[in-house]
């Protein structure tokens, strides 16, 4: 079975449950500085968990985006990716243990509507209970109902069967889904079972998280509202087993990918191979989604990638520009499947492209600051040089490099930009607090401001928004002048001191594109909409987007501060207009 049957469906037998389909979200939150990236399903559907009510119902299924980078180092042994797609059933409030369970195993072992999986090679682990949790006995008499043996079910700790996204989130206890990779290992005790998880022999398929209690500041704090099921089973790794393969690499995910690197590499090595893919098919997604190479937050995290890329293709000796071949060979992969990655294949190209020549011009220069003996923190701040290279170039020269002093540095670095392993398990509820709501109201403002004054044909492709600012990259073909920017601070301060009405709508997809309501570029949207719209006094919608909030009431509201008499003008202030990329510009702006 082909990874895009098994896609299908899962899909299907979820809504065959009453279960309605609703469309990956972006990889980058957004409108949650907290996380740099959705690491789970449950990100983006965050406040519903916590009780909001979500427009198509209380079950959901989807296959959401994720990327994860915590386990750079293992990308390139059997299991481990950097991105990943999470195929996930949802309930809010309505079912819990007994369907969920059953589910699952319906899904894996049946041969007509799931992907008829060996019963025998299946073992499971349930939570073991805490000090304020007890252990889950019931999930363990559910899975015994359905023919598990007892002795393949294994308590564990919090550490493994315990789910949340940061240290304030929802959460609750998991049961996790195990399979044998080699299909000789039979029953095990749970230390035997551990070594098979340890050697790789055994992999997690899937994991069904009871979120039934809400976490604050890393501890229980009482329950939920509802109690909900989130659940999640990496797309590719279930491949894997239902293929039959020892790695997620063997897979029809990725071996043609793997194949063309063999055959384009003058000194091919596997692990070079495999992080050559994964890492081109992480920033493959992450671009689509907007992110640009940079030096900070998620730019930060795909230059790393690609960098990384370009130089394990100049270890294995990459020839006849093979990593554009594997661009194109993962571009066909998923271009039926997401649409925005097709509609920006030159983009990304070209993306890419500029970053591998960048960082070959570092190279150079670095290789030269690396005669005098320089530090590898510096080489990696300073001359984007990955730490594998300096390791590499060490070697060879017979150097000795610190790396606990390297990781230090590293780490500290990290936590002041906020950049990727440091940050992205920061965790954390979408932000909803009154300075970022406001802020992201503005936002939508200064979207309709910038094609009100400048033009019409103005896109966004990217935003971001945290307690301080507001960032918007839009599709633009030259820089703004200074004229410009006034009339559009001036076109959006107006519109707050209206004080006009920000009013939330639902309804179908189809409706919301004929009334033209804003719609991130290339992205996927749920059959029902929520869109959000800002009208004037005679009920003309200034602003119009597609958005799940949450937003002010009205437009007054971000007039926070208007007692303060050293302001001559409103409170809405452009801070900075520069170039990202060839015909994308981006603007920050604060509320003053
Ligand atoms: N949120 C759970 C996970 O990512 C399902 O494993």
């Amino acid at each position: 079975m082909q990874s895009d049957e098994i896609r299908a469906r899962f899909l299907k037998f979820f809504e065959k449950r009453g279960h309605k389909i609703i469309p990956s979200a972006s990889l980058v939150p957004q409108n949650d500085p907290s996380v740099l990236f959705n690491i789970a399903g449950m990100q983006p559907l965050m406040p519903y968990l916590l009780g909001e009510k979500h427009p198509d119902g209380k079950r959901l299924v989807n296959i959401q985006k994720c990327v994860r980078t915590i386990d750079l180092d293992e990308v390139g042994d059997a299991t481990h990716l950097t991105f990943f797609e999470m195929m996930g059933n949802w309930s809010l409030g309505d079912y819990f243990k007994e369907e969920a369970i059953k589910w699952s195993y319906d899904f894996l072992t049946s041969k007509e509507e799931g992907l008829g999986l060996d019963v025998f090679r299946l073992y499971i682990t349930v939570f073991g209970g805490s000090d304020v949790v007890p252990r889950d006995v019931e999930s363990v008499e559910i899975w015994k109902s359905l023919g598990i043996p007892e002795h393949r079910i294994y308590f564990k700790s919090s550490k493994s069967n315990w789910w949340s996204a940061g240290l304030n989130s929802p959460a609750g206890p998991s049961t996790e889904m195990f399979y044998d990779l080699t299909g000789v290992l039979g029953d095990m005790n749970q230390e035997d079972f551990e070594k098979a998880e340890d050697e790789q022999k055994v992999v997690e398929i899937w994991n069904d998280v009871f979120m039934a209690y809400k976490q604050e500041n890393g501890k229980v704090a009482g329950e939920l509202p509802e109690r909900n099921v989130d659940t999640g089973a990496g797309l590719e790794r279930v491949t894997t087993v239902v293929q039959g393969k020892k790695s997620i690499y063997e897979t029809d995910v990725f071996d043609s990918v793997i194949e063309l690197i063999k055959k384009n590499s003058a000194k091919y090595d596997e692990k070079s191979a495999r992080i050559i893919a994964d890492h081109i098919r992480s920033a493959i997604f992450l671009i689509s989604d907007g992110v640009i190479p940079g030096n900070k937050d998620q730019g930060y995290v795909l230059r790393r990638l690609i960098r990384r890329a370009v130089y394990y293709g100049d270890r294995v000796g990459s020839q006849n520009h093979c990593l554009f071949q594997v661009m194109d060979e993962i571009l066909k992969k998923y271009k039926h499947i997401y649409p925005n990655i097709e509609q920006q294949c030159d983009f990304i190209k070209k993306e890419m492209g500029d970053e591998e020549e960048k960082f070959h011009k570092a190279l150079e220069r670095g290789n030269k600051e690396f005669e005098k003996g320089i530090d590898p923190f510096i080489l990696a701040t300073t001359y984007g040089f990955p730490i594998e290279l300096t390791l590499e170039l060490a070697k060879e020269k017979g150097i000795e490099v610190d790396l606990e002093d390297f990781h230090k540095k590293m780490s500290e670095h990290q936590k002041l930009s906020h950049t990727a392993s440091a940050g992205m398990f920061k965790g954390g509820l979408a932000n909803h607090n009154e300075k970022t709501i406001r802020l992201h109201t503005a936002h939508h403002l200064l979207l309709a401001g910038l094609q009100s004054v400048v033009s019409p044909t103005i896109k966004q492709r990217g935003s971001n928004i945290t307690e301080e600012r507001l960032r918007i990259d839009f599709l633009c073909d030259h820089k703004l002048t200074e004229e410009e920017k006034k009339k559009v601070e001036d076109w959006v301060n107006d519109k707050i001191k209206k004080g006009l009405n920000v009013i939330r709508r639902e309804m179908s997809l189809d409706e919301a594109k004929s009334i033209g309501a804003e719609m991130e570029f290339g992205a996927k949207y749920a059959d029902t909409v929520s869109v959000y719209f800002i009208e004037d006094e005679n009920g003309k919608a200034v602003s119009k987007e597609f958005c799940g909030g949450p937003h002010v009431k009205n437009t007054a509201e971000l007039d926070f501060s208007s007692r303060d008499s050293s302001r001559d003008s409103g409170p809405f202030k452009i801070q900075k207009e520069e170039a990202v990329a060839q015909g994308i510009r981006r603007i920050k702006a604060v509320l003053l």
